[in-house]
């Protein structure tokens, strides 16, 4: 439940950050239409996002869940499917480069890998879409602490390279200032008090 929450998503990395419960993960879900607020509106560019066709406001906000559920079959596969629900050609060795991914994980079974690389192939499945904005919700909450920095210099060095805008869930304050230029904080299901917590311009 979030309540009286008004804020503007600039480009680049934008930190949602809070406890549990405090309405990370509804805001996110917000932004792609995978929920609906009761009142208020949500702009894409400008634009309200109802009026959006729900398929490609995904495409071009895409979410990548805090747990990976990737679908059957190889990482290839999982790479393609969305692609290909919307008539787009992928390379798929360039997405799972980008998710920090060497060509030979495309042919093995995205259900046997590690949860790390379950992660990653998620991730390649969002970048393979060339999404505007990733939606990450928790992106490391599963990993170890190894695999959690490798997973954070692949998003900083996403960001730098393709210009996706992306906006990560976390409750690690850490992580926060580490890939976001701006942290934007919940609690409570409302926006915290503080100067990390005050709507943009
Ligand atoms: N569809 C829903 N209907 C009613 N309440 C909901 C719904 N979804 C979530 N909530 C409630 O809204 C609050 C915020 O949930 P949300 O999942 O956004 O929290 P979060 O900040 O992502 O927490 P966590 O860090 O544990 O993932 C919780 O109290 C949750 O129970
Ligand atoms: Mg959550």
């Amino acid at each position: 439940m979030l309540r009286g929450v008004s804020l503007r998503l600039g480009d680049g990395a934008t930190a949602l950050l809070g406890p549990s419960g405090a309405g990370k993960s509804t805001l996110l879900r917000l932004l792609n239409r995978l929920a609906d607020p009761d009142s208020g509106r949500i702009l894409f560019r400008g634009e309200d996002i109802r009026a959006l066709d729900p398929r490609e406001l995904r495409r071009r906000a895409c979410l990548v869940p805090q747990l990976p559920a990737p679908l059957p079959g190889s990482a290839a596969d999982n790479v393609r499917f969305g692609p290909s629900l919307v008539g787009r050609d992928v390379s798929v060795e360039r997405s799972l480069e980008l998710a920090g991914l060497s060509r030979s994980y495309a042919d093995r079974d995205a259900s046997r890998l590690s949860v790390g690389e379950q992660q990653r192939v998620m991730l390649a499945r969002a970048l393979a879409l060339e999404p505007e904005v990733l939606l990450l919700d928790e992106p490391t909450s599963a990993l170890d602490e190894d695999a959690r920095e490798g997973v954070e210099r692949t998003l900083a060095d996403l960001v730098a390279r393709t210009g996706v805008s992306m906006v990560v869930v976390t409750h690690d304050r850490g992580q926060a200032s580490r890939l976001a230029s701006r942290i934007v904080e919940l609690a409570g299901g409302r926006l915290a008090d503080g100067p990390a917590g005050v709507a943009a311009p």
